[in-house]
Formats: C-alpha cells, structure tokens, sequence
C-alpha cells in the first residue's frame, strides 16, 4: 500500500469516471450503509480534527450524515485504499446540492485528489454550481480550484460556525428555489 495506490486511484479517475466511481467510492460507499459500519467509523477517524474548525462537526456527522447515507441523500466520495486520501460528503435533496465537506490528506495534496472527488461529486449531484461553504483560513487553498469551475463568492457569513470567524459561501444563488 502506499503512493502508488494513491497515484493508480487518482489516475484512473481522471481518465475513467465509472472506474473511478468504482475506485473511489467502491461498492460500499454506493449503497448506503447503517452508522454500525466500520466504513463509516473509518472516514470519521480521518473527518474528526474538523471539529476544531466546526464545532459540532462529531454530532453532525454521526446525527445528519449518517442518516444522509441511509436515506440516500448523502454520498462520500473516497480516495486511497486501506489509507484513505481524499473524502468528499455530498448532499442531495430537492432544495439542496451541497459539497458538505472536502478534505484531502497534506501528504497527498497537490497530486489532483481533490480536484477528481469533487469531480465525481459534483456528477452525482449533477451541477457543476454546488453549494460550498469554507472558513477563512482555507480559503486560499481551495481557490486554484474554485476559480477553474468558476464558482461564484455569493456571500461571507460572520460567526456562521465560530464566534468571531469568517465563513465564505460559494454558489448560493444558484442553489435559491
Ligand atoms: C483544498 C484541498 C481539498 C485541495 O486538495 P488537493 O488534492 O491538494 O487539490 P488538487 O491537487 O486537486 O489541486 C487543485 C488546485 O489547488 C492547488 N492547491 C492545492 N493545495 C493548495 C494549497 N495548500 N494552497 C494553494 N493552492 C493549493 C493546486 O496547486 C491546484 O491548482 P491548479 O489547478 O492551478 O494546478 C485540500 O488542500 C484540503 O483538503 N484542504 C483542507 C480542507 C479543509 O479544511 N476542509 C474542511 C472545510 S470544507
């Protein structure tokens, strides 16, 4: 295991989207699957230092997500084998398509993991405009990518999630019914 899983994973869904969904997502991830899976227990492990950017973030997953999955409203988008690289959660419901959360590991970042799991996401919840929101300090970082699927700065919320931080929402006038 190690990089050149990484790299194969990554390639393939570049150039082959169904091979990609089955690599990414694999066979568990497209069916839902009860909070007792340890499918779900191993993308919180990855997904849990969120809580320090999103307070709450523990509940919300184990509450929301995970219900999400079971009713089919939620989908992960995974990259890496036995490690895990890349994790997308998507929602989709009649009045929402959401990227609810990315995250690519630092040691893997920069190789196009993120870029292909919000891909596959963005095809799931076919619209390439998705309501995303990311807190200042990350800004930058998602930027490169947000500026090549021209997403648009809708809104910047103060204190959406944290006192006395700032919040930036893409995309929310193209998701208003
Ligand atoms: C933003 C993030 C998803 C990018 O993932 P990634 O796999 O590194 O991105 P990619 O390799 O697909 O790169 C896409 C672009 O972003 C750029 N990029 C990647 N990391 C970057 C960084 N730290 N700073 C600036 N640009 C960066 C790449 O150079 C590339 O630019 P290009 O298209 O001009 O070549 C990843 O850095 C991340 O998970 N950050 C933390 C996310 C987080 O805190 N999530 C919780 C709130 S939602």
């Amino acid at each position: 295991m190690g990089e050149t899983m990484v790299e194969n994973t990554v390639f393939s869904s570049l150039t082959d989207s169904r091979k990609a969904f089955d690599m990414l997502a694999g066979a568990t991830f497209e069916r839902s699957y009860p909070a007792s899976e340890p499918q779900a227990d191993r993308l919180f492990v990855k997904l849990a230092h969120l809580e320090e950017v999103y307070p709450g973030f523990r509940n919300w997953y184990w509450g929301k997500v995970i219900d999400g999955f079971i009713d089919g409203s939620r989908r992960a988008f995974v990259a890496g084998g036995d490690q895990v690289t890349g994790i997308v959660i998507a929602k989709r419901t009649a009045s929402e398509r959401k990227l609810c959360t990315v995250w690519v590991d630092s040691r893997s970042g920069g190789r196009g993991v993120g870029a292909a799991l919000m891909k596959d996401a963005m095809s799931w919840l076919a619209t390439d405009k998705p309501l995303i929101t990311v807190p200042a300090e990350r800004i930058s970082e998602f930027q490169p990518l947000f500026k090549r699927w021209r997403f648009s700065l809708d809104h910047v919320a103060d204190s959406m999630y944290r006192y006395g931080r700032r919040e930036y929402v893409f995309n929310l006038k193209s998701n208003r019914n």
